[in-house]
């Protein structure tokens, strides 16, 4: 139910596969199944995955206060320490159990500690860090099911990667995100020291190698938020380049629909106002509405009802006006400066994204208000779910600054999430992978045996 909630997602267009790009292909996974059985230097790669790519476990406890028999009751088997899977659930599409789903995943903004916290009763937790796991499988024990990240998890094995080795994953808790300096944010805070750590450690296991950082989505606000609060000196050291995939810089148009009226994504049955107020709820949804840096005084959506027409810069109206006020004050203080200050990231960067798909540009609502619905979508470019202004956002600021090093690849007719499995997409982040690792050398003073 979040920006790029997997398993509904579909990717109908394909993009155009070219003979050359097959061929550079074919002779990459040559180079590397002579060099199969190790020898190979390679930089290590990190996966930081988008928002719904992640896996959530919770556990209930005294303080849990159910809002029904079937919310106590469920889910009846709540596994080992009573820990149970909470995203993705394929249970949240059954209508008695979205409310249960619901009012686990609502966060909660604390004024006072100017911070967001768990449901009272929930606890959460983000399993197997380091590991790509959670984002290669659905049933990450069984391993039966593949999801969101197991083909480019793939492709890297076929290219020499080895989990736990040359390949890391860095899930996290996507409902939340980060504030601005001077705001506490316990939950994203803590997530960007463990994925420090995890950087540091995967450079150390591989002689001192930095690592390739790829990031799809809101991964990508991470790791440049990660990156924007290390010293320079540290980011030469960790990082040998950024490659992020679909990453919406300047949040999306079609996260104002999801605040207004609920996303459920064309599911039937999920009851639109329960998943709205979880949606709602969340931090890291208030990241990713549209920034004024980015969107200007563009008009993004016309209320009739309310006589009113909002841009970027109107998000605390629109808010108020969607009846979220509560949503006013962390987005002001907290998150917006976040989108008004994207720094550079001061380390090599590819931005790979996709292009002409029919993405949602302005939203009209009518005398009915905001709960019905618009009464009319306005479309426009993008990757289907990130509009291309945000897409290629901040690039322009970056690229005038001669120290920073920046690559922008547009793939025509690929999705925000079928950027992971698309063909094109895939050749291009080996194309990169392998240029890095032509000249990866095993002299580096770090190197410890
Ligand atoms: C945007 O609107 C503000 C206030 O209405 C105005 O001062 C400013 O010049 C406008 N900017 C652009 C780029 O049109
Ligand atoms: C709507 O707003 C415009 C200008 O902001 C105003 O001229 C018009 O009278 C308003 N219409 C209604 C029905 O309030
Ligand atoms: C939206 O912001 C612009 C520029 O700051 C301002 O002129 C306009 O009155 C605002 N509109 C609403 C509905 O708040
Ligand atoms: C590889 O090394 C050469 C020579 O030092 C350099 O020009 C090139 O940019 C390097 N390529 C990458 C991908 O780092």
């Amino acid at each position: 139910m979040h920006m790029e909630a997997l398993p509904m997602e579909r990717n109908q267009l394909r993009a155009v596969v070219l003979l050359s790009a097959v061929m550079v292909m074919l002779s990459l996974s040559s180079c590397c199944a002579s060099s199969a059985g190790g020898g190979q230097l390679l930089h290590p790669v990190i996966l930081i995955p988008g928002s719904g790519g992640n896996q959530l476990e919770a556990r209930l406890t005294d303080d849990y206060k159910p809002s029904s028999l079937t919310c106590r009751l469920w889910p009846p088997v709540r596994g080992r320490g009573g820990w149970f899977r909470l995203w993705f659930d394929p249970s949240v599409l059954l209508a008695p159990l979205t409310r249960c789903f619901a009012e686990r995943m609502m966060l909660y903004y604390d004024r006072d500690a100017d911070d967001y916290r768990n449901a009272p009763g929930v606890e959460t937790r983000v399993s197997d860090f380091g590991s790509t796991s959670t984002l290669r499988y659905l049933d990450p024990t069984l391993k039966l099911l593949t999801g969101y990240m197991d083909t480019l998890a793939s492709t890297l094995e076929t290219a020499g990667y080895e989990e736990g080795h040359t390949l890391f994953g860095a899930p996290y808790d996507f409902r939340y995100g980060l504030a601005a300096p001077g705001h506490p944010s316990q939950v994203g805070s803590a997530y960007l020291d463990r994925l420090r750590l995890l950087v540091e450690s995967a450079c150390a296991a591989n002689g001192g190698r930095p690592a390739i950082l790829l990031a799809h989505s809101l991964g990508g606000l991470y790791a440049l938020q990660l990156l924007a609060r290390a010293p320079l000196p540290w980011r030469a050291a960790h990082v040998k380049r950024l490659v992020t995939l679909s990453a919406p810089w300047g949040g999306s148009v079609q996260v104002m629909l999801t605040f207004a009226s609920g996303n459920t994504l064309g599911v039937p049955f999920v009851d639109a106002s329960l998943i709205r107020a979880e949606q709602r709820s969340s931090e890291s949804n208030l990241w990713l509405l549209p920034t004024p840096k980015v969107f200007g005084n563009t008009t993004l959506v016309v209320s009739e009802r309310h006589n009113r027409t909002y841009s970027a810069k109107n998000v605390t109206q629109f808010l108020q006006d969607i009846g979220f006020a509560e949503g006013v004050e962390p987005y002001r203080a907290r998150t917006r400066p976040l989108g008004e200050a994207l720094p550079e990231p001061g380390v090599p960067v590819t931005c790979l994204v996709g292009t002409g798909v029919d993405t949602v540009e302005s939203l009209v609502f009518g005398e009915e208000g905001f709960d019905a619905g618009p009464v009319k979508v306005v479309y426009g470019d993008g990757d289907g779910t990130v509009n291309l202004a945000s897409l290629v956002g901040p690039i322009k600021a970056w690229s005038d600054s001669p120290a920073q090093i920046i690559e922008v690849v547009e793939l025509p007719k690929v999705s925000h999430t079928g950027i992971l499995k698309d063909k094109s997409a895939l050749e291009q982040i080996l194309r990169i992978v392998d240029s890095i690792n032509r000249n990866a050398t095993s002299t580096s003073p770090r190197q410890s045996t």
